[in-house]
Formats: C-alpha cells, structure tokens, sequence
C-alpha cells in the first residue's frame, strides 16, 4: 500500500526562480569572470541602469543590503546625533537600527489597522523640533500613504526617506514606490520580491547632488582611486550579484504578477472565513504580496498547527519596535501603540512566493480553516 505523502509547504520557494534565468545567468557569469571586474564593474553599471528605469528615477546607486541603503540614505540627507527620524513601530528591526546607526533617535508611530502602514493621524503629533525626517516603511509589499506623508514633511521642512525593502514594483497612484520621497531604499535579501543570492540593496532618488554624496559614501568617500574627500564606507553591490538580480529584474513583473493572483486565490478561499480577518488592499496603489498576512485568535497555536500539517506560517514580527528591549532606554511601555501591539500578536504570514501552485493554497486553507474552526 502506497502511504499517503504529507504536504511540505515552505514559506517561500527560490529553486524555481533560479531555474527560469539560469542559461542567460550562467553565460553572463562567464562573461563577467573573463573581464573580472567584480567590484563596481559592468553588471553594477547595467543593473543599476535597469533599476533606476523600473522605479522611473534619474538615479539608482548598488550597496551592500538594504540596511545600509537606509543608513546610507539617512547620512545623505544630513541626519545625525541629536535628530530625530519618525518611523512605524511596526516593521522590520533594520528600519529602527538605521536611524540609531547614525546617531540619530528612531520616534516609533502606530501603524493603521487595516493597512499595517504608518498612521498618517499620529505622525504630526510625533514631530518635535528635532525631526529631520520621515521614513515611512511599504510593509508587505503595499506603499503606504504617501500624499498625506510628503504634505506633512513639507509643512514642517522634513526629509522622507522610504524603506522600500519590500515593495519591488509595488505603486502608490501609478507611481512605483521609491521614487516618490527624496530616496528610495531597496533590500535584495534573498526571499524579497526581487533578491539577490546573498545580500545586496539599492538606493534609488531623483537628486543628482544627493547621489553624488552617496557615491561617496558607499565607496570610502573616493574621488579618484586614492583621493578620498569624505568618510565614506564600504558598502557596494557585488558584481556577481547585480549580474545575478539583473536577470531577474526581467522576471519582477511576472513574478510580482503571480504574487498577486496567489494572493487573490488566498483571498478566495479565505473570503467568510469564521475568525480570520484578511489583509485589506488600499485603493491607491498596487499590492505585490510579498507577505500575506492574514489575522487569527491563538496565533501560536494555529502556526503549530500548520507546522505539524506540513506548513511553514510565519510572524511578522511578533514584536513592535518599541518593546523590543534594544530600545528600552527609549522608554516606550506596553500600550503606547496598540493598534502595532494587537497586530502583532494575531498576526500570520501564509505562504506566498510566484510559483506557489494552486493546490498548495488549496490545501494551506484547508488546515487553516481546521485550526481556527477548533481554535
Ligand atoms: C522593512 C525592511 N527594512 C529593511 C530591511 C533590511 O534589508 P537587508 O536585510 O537587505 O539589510 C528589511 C529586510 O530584511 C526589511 O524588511
């Protein structure tokens, strides 16, 4: 008798990518170690050429992750010990330690609850005369609001940076995220919508004065080989890499497509679901689904669940920003942002990548439904 398999179902699947740009990838790695200019070369060059024209901004500048295109980014437009940057509590730590790189105070916002974005209601209340900047983050893959963010930071002289770590392709009223505030910052970590094969990261602004300072910073604050006029770091985009995403930028739009017929699927499925409440959709922008996070009572539990069916769930993230104990001398408490607090603690991100199949959401929801129901 023929025992009946049990379903494995990461949280995210990059084999099948690799395959679709493996021949052309595989030649261009050639080509590239023939030249052998693996640092600043060729493939930076083209592929920061191809990035600047995805996102529609003058200029796109390769570093090394896209922690340090928001530090990076943050240097760039002057920020420094004794200012402070407005930043939603409810992100990726990176965001946060950005900021503190510089020297500078993250000052955590609550986020909107159907959106998971910043809420725009509580950013002017958050502004002292220290704020240099805002950086609103495009959790999920989905722009926050950006037109009430850039208004603000108008009235009161504020950069915007946007951590657009993971929104590759994703719009805000038909313009792709990135490119609305001063500088974009891009991440290619691996399992982002567009990502490297180790680390890397993008910043992306329309200011050629502002890019020239970043060259800088990016690469020992060079002016010519052994002149150096600034600190600057080292901090670029492999080679190897850029050739890499390069190929893969030609796929995002395809890949992103699929993203969000997976997410329609989920949504389908899910649409009734006693006690699960799904992710909203802005009607200002594109969503590219680089997590599909739904909400359910005894989270934990229901990530056990579909761990023990098979299922690899995940939480992002299970803890604000401002209880998490690196930012205890902050003196945020519990309760300050419950709207990021209850989020956080319901939260369920469902598996979701381009070549998830049908069946796999099929089934994803079937557990899923299980658990909640008996929950
Ligand atoms: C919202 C956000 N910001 C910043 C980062 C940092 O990017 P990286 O891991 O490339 O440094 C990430 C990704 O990890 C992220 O999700």
């Amino acid at each position: 008798m023929i025992k009946a398999q049990t379903m494995k179902i990461p949280f995210t699947d990059l084999k099948p990518q690799f395959k679709e740009i493996k021949v052309a990838a595989n030649r261009a790695f050639g080509e590239l170690v023939k030249r052998g200019d693996y640092i600043l070369g060729r493939d930076v060059r083209e592929f920061e050429c191809s990035f600047a024209g995805f996102i529609g901004t003058k200029y796109a500048l390769g570093v090394n992750s896209g922690t340090d295109a928001l530090f990076l980014g943050l240097l760039g437009l002057g920020i420094g010990p004794k200012d402070e940057v407005i930043v939603p509590t409810y992100t990726y730590i990176a965001s946060a330690f950005a900021i503190t790189y510089t020297g500078a105070t993250p000052v955590f916002v609550d986020i909107d609850e159907k959106t998971f974005n910043i809420d725009i209601s509580k950013i002017e209340k958050a502004i002292t005369s220290k704020t240099k900047a805002i950086m609103p983050v495009h959790l999920y893959g989905q722009s926050a609001d950006m037109r009430p963010i850039l208004r603000i930071a108008k009235k009161h002289g504020l950069k915007v940076i946007e951590d657009a770590a993971q929104a590759h392709g994703a719009e805000y009223h038909g313009k792709k995220v990135g490119c609305i505030g001063d500088i974009g910052a891009f991440s290619f970590y691996p399992t982002k919508n567009l990502g490297a094969f180790g680390d890397g990261g993008m910043l992306v602004t329309n200011d050629e004065k502002l890019f020239e300072k970043l060259k800088k910073l990016r690469d020992y604050g060079r002016k010519t080989r052994y002149e150096h006029v600034s600190l600057g770091y080292n901090s670029r985009l492999d080679s190897v890499q850029a050739l890499f995403l390069g190929q893969k930028l030609k796929k995002l739009d395809e890949w992103n497509k699929r993203r969000i017929l997976a997410a329609k699927l989920y949504r389908k499925l899910l649409c009734g679901a006693e006690n699960i409440i799904l992710p909203e959709e802005a009607s200002y922008g594109k969503h590219v689904y680089h997590i599909f996070a739904v909400r359910v009572k005894n989270r934990d539990a229901v990530l056990e669940g579909l761990k023990k069916a098979g299922v690899n769930a995940a939480v992002h993230y299970p803890i604000a920003l401002h209880l998490q104990e690196v930012y205890r001398d902050l003196g945020y408490k519990t309760g300050d942002f419950p709207v990021a607090e209850k989020i956080s603690h319901d939260v369920l991100c469902l598996p979701i990548y381009p070549h998830i199949k049908e069946s796999d959401i099929k089934y994803v929801v079937k557990i899923l439904k299980g658990l909640v129901k008996n929950g």
